[in-house]
């Protein structure tokens, strides 16, 4: 018995592993989210319920540990060094010049090129393959120990695979970052709380790191590249430092998908310039590019001169951040009407385009940051975002203009201005008479993720409206091709294209009928749970507030939103011309076996013994029960499997059944 469990935990870890490799390193995942999270599941069950055979190395075991007191400091083996920068190609060609007189001898040198990325370095050591030590860089030769915040990070293994070549005990480096696509959320969700912004990316990773509390490391969205395995010469036949990323990459460890092997300086500007295009397309944020002598044998002859090695080198990109002067602030007015301060700049060229617009995201920030007309600020750019202000540097003693003012009227359509609340922003009253909203609206519902219509973007949104070609959504099914083909950059042919894509975009899908429509904080995952739910338009539009609350996803203020979009005489009526245009999907198939539940809503809770929670919600829903998140007095009954939560509590509060899985499988029996 005690073995099969044994077996039964090993079986299951080991399969974890195997995904998160295919997830992680090969960027190819195998299974759904879903089936995923039902492995780790099982394994947290039967770790559970048999708690001595749970392992450090344990998928199950990222975030352990009690918070600390402090970090200890961890010394490195071998000093973590720097690297020598060039910013041009004579400095390039010099640093290969040097190489050559330093080896005496002209030979061709191939070198690995890697991107140089903007984040932390760590160094991590693997005993037996498995994880026990995670170490900031520090001063180069001590660091501070972050084992348990760099266990947290999900694309770190705990346990590397197994390799014929591992040796007992490995070093490996590489660099700890946030994505920009997190990075943005993080610090749109800290605006939206009145919290303090992080500066970047890489600001952000390294007060991520410095957490004391492991929980709160592990909230954060770290990710990894690897880029040296220390003394790996020593330890392995590996001859070269493009077999050693490789050889990383067997093991599970994540290395950059950018790495190339290029041959000689000029091989190395051809890839300076290929990355450098790319830049704005990585997702996460890099400085420059690293070229590192491949031949492991001469990185050893060439040794290192005063803290970095003699054999590499980064090719520092053009800065990111530079200092102008704000020529004044405007307010742009957005689809929801949403007023947002941009400060208009004198011209500056940062990271290869010239920069005259930075945002202020909006007035709590204008305020903090105390920017104001004539300052001359920092402005950053980070990837393909809008560049923002970071902050404003002060003469000592120069007179400023007045603090800006937040408009009391909307600058486009002169309507009254309104602030909400407690939230940080203002907006235009106008609603759709507005024709900054109405633009920003058309634009939303042509949009790739809503209609895709291909072909009509910003510019011509704005002509189309500005022209009084037309006024809402629903204008684009009728138009005029005449008054199209007169537009200025506008021909027979570009107008067919369009005409054509419009007519395409009218055959959709119920998901992105809703999301096109542009309702307040419904983006696509709103919009898919809501149309997961909603059997067809009909019965979305007879909802009420405690349904739609019901909904994942959707909260009070969601559910607000949906009930005041519907409730708007003019929005169903663009509904309904929408549909008369030929806006359709195709209808839900029936999927009930019968329609025994019809009627009853059931909450699910806890873990359940022999199904997953989507099985059972599944299983329920064929059988006519809608199946929700939230108990509330409508609920029929709460279903609760092991260590169920608050649901459970507040469930006997209002007096709402509670069920067993038992009571489930009899449900279920058809
Ligand atoms: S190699 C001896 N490779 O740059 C070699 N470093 O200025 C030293 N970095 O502390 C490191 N991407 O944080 C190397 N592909 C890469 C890198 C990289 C970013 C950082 C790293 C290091 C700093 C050196």
């Amino acid at each position: 018995m005690a073995v099969s469990v044994q077996n039964k935990i090993k079986k299951l870890r080991d399969e974890i592993q195997q995904h998160n490799y295919s997830y992680y390193v090969l960027d190819e995942p195998a299974i759904p989210d879903v089936e995923y999270d039902k492995l780790m599941r099982n394994l947290q069950k039967l770790e559970e319920a048999n708690p001595k055979l749970i392992t450090p190395d344990s998928p199950t075991q990222r975030v352990g540990a009690q918070p600390l007191e402090a970090f200890s400091p961890a010394k490195h083996e071998v000093p973590m060094l720097s690297l020598g920068n060039v910013f041009s190609v004579d400095e390039l060609e010099a640093f290969e010049i040097r190489i050559k007189d330093r080896l005496k001898r002209d030979i061709n040198i191939d070198y690995t090129a890697e991107p140089k990325l903007d984040g932390l370095a760590v160094s991590l050591v693997y005993e037996k393959g498995l994880l026990v030590r995670g170490a900031t860089r520090g001063d180069g030769m001590t660091g501070e120990d972050i084992t348990e915040n760099i266990r947290t990070i999900k694309s770190v293994p705990l346990k590397l695979r197994k390799h014929k070549k591992l040796p007992s005990k490995l070093e490996v480096r590489g660099e700890v970052f946030i994505p920009i696509k997190d990075f943005e959320k993080m610090n749109a969700k800290a605006r939206k709380q009145g919290e303090k912004t992080f500066v970047n990316p890489r600001n952000a990773a390294a007060g991520s790191l410095r957490q004391l509390d492991p929980k709160s490391t592990a909230a954060r969205p770290l990710d990894i590249y690897f880029y040296s395995a220390t003394n790996i010469e020593k330890l392995t036949t590996i001859k070269t430092q493009y077999e050693s990323l490789q050889f990383l990459k067997e093991l599970g460890l994540r290395i950059c998908p950018e790495i190339n092997k290029v041959p000689g300086y000029r091989g190395c500007l051809n890839y300076y310039e290929e990355i450098l295009n790319k830049r704005d397309k990585l997702g996460y944020e890099i400085d420059g590019v690293v070229y590192k002598v491949n031949d492991l044998d001469l990185q050893e002859e060439l040794g290192f001169v005063s803290r970095a090695p003699r054999w590499a080198v980064a090719h520092k990109f053009p800065a990111q951040e530079a200092v102008t002067k704000v020529e004044r602030i405007e307010f742009q007015v957005g689809r929801t009407g949403a007023l947002t301060p941009v400060a208009k700049l004198k011209p500056v060229f940062v990271g290869g385009v010239t920069v005259s617009n930075a945002t202020l995201h909006n007035m709590d920030e204008v305020q903090r940051k105390d920017v104001r007309a004539g300052d001359e600020v920092i402005i950053r750019r980070a990837g393909d975002v809008i560049p923002e202000v970071v902050k404003t540097v002060l003469k000592p003693g120069s007179k400023r203009n007045k603090a800006v003012q937040a408009p009391t009227e909307c600058p486009v359509c002169q309507s009254e201005v309104v602030r909400i609340d407690d939230e940080a922003v203002i907006r235009c009253s106008a609603g759709l008479y507005c024709p900054a909203q109405r633009k920003g609206a058309i634009k939303h519902f042509a949009s790739r993720t809503a209609m895709d219509i291909e072909g009509l973007g910003d510019k011509l949104v704005d002509q189309l409206v500005d022209e009084e070609i037309i006024s809402s959504v629903q204008d684009l099914f009728y138009l005029d091709k005449e008054k199209i083909v007169a537009l200025e950059r506008m021909g027979e042919k570009s107008t067919d294209n369009l005409l054509t894509a419009i007519e395409t975009s009218k055959q959709t899908t119920f998901s992105r009928f809703v999301y096109s429509l542009g309702i307040r904080e419904v983006g696509e995952a709103t919009a898919n749970a809501l149309t997961d739910y909603f059997d067809n338009l009909e019965a979305l539009l007879a909802t009420n507030h405690e349904e739609l609350q019901e909904i994942d996803d959707v909260g009070p203020v969601v559910a607000e939103n949906i009930m005041a979009f519907f409730s708007q005489e003019h929005n169903r009526e663009v509904i309904d011309a929408l549909i008369k245009a030929g806006v359709s999907w195709e209808k839900k198939p029936k999927l009930k076996q019968s329609s025994k539940l019809e009627g009853n809503i059931f909450v699910l809770t806890g873990t359940l013994e022999k199904l997953t929670r989507t099985e059972a919600s599944e299983k329920l829903k064929n059988l006519g029960a809608k199946v929700t998140s939230s108990v509330s007095k409508k609920t029929t009954a709460v279903i609760a499997g092991a260590n169920p939560g608050s649901k459970v509590t507040k469930a006997e509060k209002l007096g709402v059944k509670i069920l067993s899985e038992k009571d489930l499988e009899k449900l279920l029996k058809v």
